[in-house]
Order: structure tokens, then sequence, then C-alpha cells
């Protein structure tokens, strides 16, 4: 990850699926494995950049597997790439191997479950703008909200790997404990703040847990939860980085936070892509332009996905 924002090379690229796999009740694990010019682009690629998936070839799941909410929407043709970031990149041998943290709502997603080892996927990537690290920085807090949490565990991972010497903490939130997306800690949930995530800890990351319905961990809205843990420190504003995925409210939320506090604060949008390219315009994110009261509408997926939390406009 760089100091600066900076973007990789992109491809057209075939992956082959290792694994896909279901992670508690809503929730699925897509391996893909990139090799040759694939290989090379995806090892380069940055937490917070995405890659744009040709779903159209993969089957529908079987009729009882299929929500009733979504029974009538899954025969749609699937005619666009869908975008989706990476919870996990690692390099092994001649090989990229590359994680998608993903669940179920629309056609695309639906059919997504019924790929298994040995499938290849057509993926364009790695698209858009990652996180970055400003200098001088010795705390990382990152936030975020349901699925949000992939592309935040990448980032955990190569923070702690590739700066050491930052402090990194998460917070993650969902309305309810069945739809916090982690494999590894639903039997090990407290009802304390303090209660630490698996997959984070894995990098040496303390986390904490908050959901709506206090089914899990603090009882509310994963930004109270960080408000309320930020009145209790006295962290160097200049020295304080703030990383965000998730809801835009959520987003709007933490972006009014860290400003408050005077952090760095970079979050990552969402918007429907037409393209993933920069062609289509379907992706506008409206932003301020620095020191007037003009504003200019940007591409989430050419200037974004990730933001500096500051430039951007929330309703
Ligand atoms: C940069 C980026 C990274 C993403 N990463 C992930 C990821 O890691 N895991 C994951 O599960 N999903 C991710 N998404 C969202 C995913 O691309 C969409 O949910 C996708 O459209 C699913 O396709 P579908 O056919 O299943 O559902 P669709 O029928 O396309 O959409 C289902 C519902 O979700 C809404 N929706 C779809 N896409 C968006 C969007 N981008 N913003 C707001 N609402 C939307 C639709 O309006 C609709 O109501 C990401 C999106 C972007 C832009
Ligand atoms: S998705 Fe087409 S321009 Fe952004």
């Amino acid at each position: 990850m760089a100091n600066e924002r900076s973007k990789s090379d992109k491809g057209v690229f075939e992956a082959v699926v290792s694994a896909n796999k279901q992670i508690g009740r809503i929730f699925y694990r897509l391996g893909l494995e990139f090799s040759g010019a694939g290989a090379a682009a995806f090892a380069k690629s940055k937490a917070g950049q995405f890659a744009e998936l040709d779903l159209s070839g993969a089957a529908l799941p079987r009729a009882e597997a299929i929500p009733e909410e979504l029974a009538d929407k899954a025969q749609r043709r699937i005619l666009l790439r869908r975008p989706f970031s990476f919870c996990d990149v690692s390099e092994h041998k001649e090989k990229t191997p590359v994680d998608i943290l993903y669940s179920i709502v629309g056609p695309a997603s639906l059919r997504m479950t019924t790929l298994s080892a040995g499938d290849s996927v057509s993926v364009i990537g790695p698209l858009g703008s990652g996180f970055w690290v400003p200098e001088g920085k010795k705390t990382a807090l990152l936030v975020a909200g349901g699925m949000g949490a992939g592309p935040l565990l990448l980032l955990a991972k190569v923070l702690t790997a590739s700066w050491p010497k930052i402090n990194v903490i998460a917070f993650a939130g969902a309305k309810t404990k069945e739809e916090l997306p982690f494999e590894r800690t639903l039997d090990e949930v407290s009802q304390h703040v303090g209660f630490s995530v698996a997959e984070f800890a894995e990098y040496g990351v303390t986390s904490m847990v908050a959901t709506d319905d206090g089914s899990a961990g603090y009882n509310g809205l994963v930004t109270d939860c960080f408000s309320e843990w930020l009145g209790k420190q006295s962290l160097a504003a200049k020295e304080t980085i703030v990383y965000s995925c998730g809801p835009e409210e959520m987003l709007g939320r933490v972006a009014k936070i860290a400003g408050k506090k005077k952090f760095d604060c970079q979050i990552s949008m969402e918007r429907r892509m037409g393209c993933g390219i920069g062609v289509c315009q379907s992706c506008v994110v409206e932003c301020k332009v620095n020191g007037s009261n003009k504003r200019v509408y940007k591409l989430c997926c050419e200037d974004g996905p990730v933001f500096d939390a500051k430039e951007v406009v929330f309703d």
C-alpha cells in the first residue's frame, strides 16, 4: 500500500474458483486463484480496490435454495458484471489467491453461490483506488458496517504487515449477531465491549463488535460504539487515521465523528456500477471542491471507491 492514492495495472483475466464456502446464515466466501498475468496484476492490488466479475454463466441454485423474496428476480439474465472488493489477497508460488466476502442480495450474487472449485470466472481488475497511508500515522481506526468488513480485513492484514508501528483497532457492526460477516466468532461472542473478532485477531488487531439489537457486543450502532470509545481516548489528531466501509448512512456518521476530532478519514463508497471502468457514468459521487462552495461529480469506479471523507457530500 502506498503513502499516496495510487492504482495498479488492470486487465481482463480468467480466475479459477478454489472454494466457495457458506459462512453463518447469510454470507459466503469465494476463493479465486489467478495465474500468469492475472497473478501479477492482483498481487499488486490494494485493500479497497475491487474487481468486476462476469457471473452471467453461473447456474441458478436449486429452487428450494432461492430465497422467497428473490424468486422472480432470480430468473433475470445477468447482463452486467458486478463489482466486489477483496477480503484477502496473498501470494502462493506462481499464483495469487484472492478472497471475496459476499451475501445474496440479487440474481448475480445468488448465482455466485453455485460456483464451485475448478470453475472459471472472467474478472476485470484490480479496479479503482484503494486505501492509502499518509505520513506520520501511529493509530489506524477501522470502522466496518456489515459486508464492509471485507476490505477492512484486508486493510488490517496489509497495515500490520507493512506498517508495524501503526496501532490498528477495528470496530465491526451489524443489525444482529447473524449479520456479522465473520466465520470463527459466533460461539465466542461476549456481551461486552472489548469482544475480539478472530479474523482481526489473526493480524494482532484488537476489535470491538456492535449490534443494533444487542445480540452481540455493544448494544447499538457501531458508530456510537466507536464514538464512546473515542471519548475515552486521547489520540493526537495528526497521528490518527480512520478507515471506513459500510452503508452510506454509517459512512456519513463516521466522517462527522472523524471531522470533529480532525482525524484524516478515508471511506469506501458504493454505487451501482454499469461498467466499473469510467465509461458509463452511472456511479457518480457528489464531491466538494477544496476551499470553495462548488460541487463536482466524481466517478466511484475511477476516482474511488475510496475517497477522502472531507470531499464527499452526504445527504
Ligand atoms: C466498489 C464496490 C465493492 C463491492 N464489494 C462487495 C463485496 O465485497 N461483497 C458484496 O457482497 N457486495 C459488494 N458490493 C455490492 C455488489 O456489487 C452488489 O450487491 C451487486 O449488485 C450484487 O448483484 P446482484 O445481482 O446479486 O444484486 P442486484 O440486483 O444488482 O442488487 C440487489 C439490491 O442491491 C442494491 N445494490 C446493488 N448494488 C449496489 C450498490 N453498489 N450500491 C447500493 N445499492 C446497491 C440494488 O439496488 C438492489 O436493491 C460492492 C459494490 C461496489 C460498488
Ligand atoms: S461504473 Fe461506469 S463509469 Fe463508473
